[in-house]
């Protein structure tokens, strides 16, 4: 760790409280004009902080910068986040996690981002990755049989909505299969990919790419109709430290316990597409149908008017809100 970052944790350990230069300095082991210098650097980085005489320095308690001493010590998990890498841009961050996995990088590790030049969504859509949103995935080895793997993204949103509620008290809605709606507009996507051992015919890693529209402001064209974001719908800045923390806490709790299927409950309590009448796109058919409801495997029950059922692993259904 650097000095900077060494000096940066002690800072979001007391973030809010003013912390002396000469006990900083001691701790360190450096001079109270080192501390000085380098909470100038973090001063001109964009971190908020405050210089008292006699009291110290104050980390102010709005400070949204992501770093991992930001991040970490809200952590409650063995594994989720307890290594990661914060850009403040990258392409993807999905891109460089594949990579990462590809030579070796843990369960656990988080990617995250402050904002996204190359954001992918599904079916090769762009991801409209501006800053002020959280953008971060997860590598995970999981040892999963292929059928339990598909559930990782549905275990992800069910995780996902439940840390949105609790950091904002927002009704957190699921629209099948990876998205978060609140009030009828899209608040999140998420973009699960996995890469396979070919000798063992398993899972090598998966990637949970999860990109949320934190503090946006406004969103411009067809967006607006679509798109919301944390900020929008309550009024107030979010603390997005604080929200990746909690989605690390809850995502790894449901993971852990993924193959009983608890999450499902949530899941599918959390659904806004039950009951409605959805148009279902699949590759090469288009057709309209009534969902009717979700099974354990996360898999889509729908009826069409001649009453015929499908039950749908994947693909696209849109709705109406
Ligand atoms: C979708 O809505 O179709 C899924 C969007 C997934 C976006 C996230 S942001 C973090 C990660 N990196 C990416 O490039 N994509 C995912």
């Amino acid at each position: 760790m650097s000095m900077k970052e060494k000096i940066l944790e002690i800072l979001e350990e007391n973030k809010g409280k003013s912390i002396s230069g000469s006990f900083i300095a001691q701790k360190l082991g450096i001079t109270r004009s080192a501390v000085w210098k380098t909470v100038k650097t973090l001063k001109e980085e964009g971190y908020i902080i405050s210089a008292v005489t006699n009291k110290g320095y104050c980390l102010a308690p709005g400070s949204d910068i992501l770093s991992e001493q930001s991040i970490k010590p809200l952590l409650k998990t063995h594994a989720f986040g307890k290594k990661m890498d914060v850009f403040k841009s990258i392409d993807s961050t999905n891109n460089f996690a594949k990579s990462l996995a590809q030579i070796g990088g843990e369960h656990g590790t988080a990617i995250i981002a402050e904002s996204q030049t190359k954001g992918r969504g599904r079916l090769n859509r762009n991801f409209y990755s501006p800053g002020g949103g959280v953008y971060m995935s997860i590598i995970l080895r999981p040892e999963l049989s292929m059928e339990d793997a598909q559930l990782i993204t549905s275990c992800a949103a069910a995780a996902v909505a439940r840390a949105i509620q609790n950091i904002t008290g927002l009704d957190a809605k699921i629209k099948w299969v990876n998205d978060i709606f609140i009030g009828g507009k899209k608040v999140c996507g998420i973009l699960t990919e996995a890469g396979m051992n070919f000798e063992t015919g398993k899972l090598d890693y998966a990637v949970v790419g999860i990109g949320i529209n934190v503090n946006t402001k406004h969103f411009s064209g067809e967006l607006e109709k679509i798109a919301t974001s944390l900020f929008a719908e309550t009024g107030k800045t979010v603390l997005r430290c604080n929200l990746i923390a909690e989605i690390l806490n809850v995502f790894e709790q449901y993971f852990e316990k993924m193959h009983t299927r608890e999450f499902m409950s949530e899941y599918i309590s959390r659904s806004n597409v039950i009951g409605r009448e959805v148009t279902v796109t699949a590759p090469g058919v288009s057709y309209s149908a009534v969902v009717v409801g979700i099974d354990q495997n996360a898999r889509l029950l729908v009826k069409t008017q001649d009453g015929e059922e499908h039950i749908l692993n994947s693909g696209e259904i849109s709705v109406r809100f």
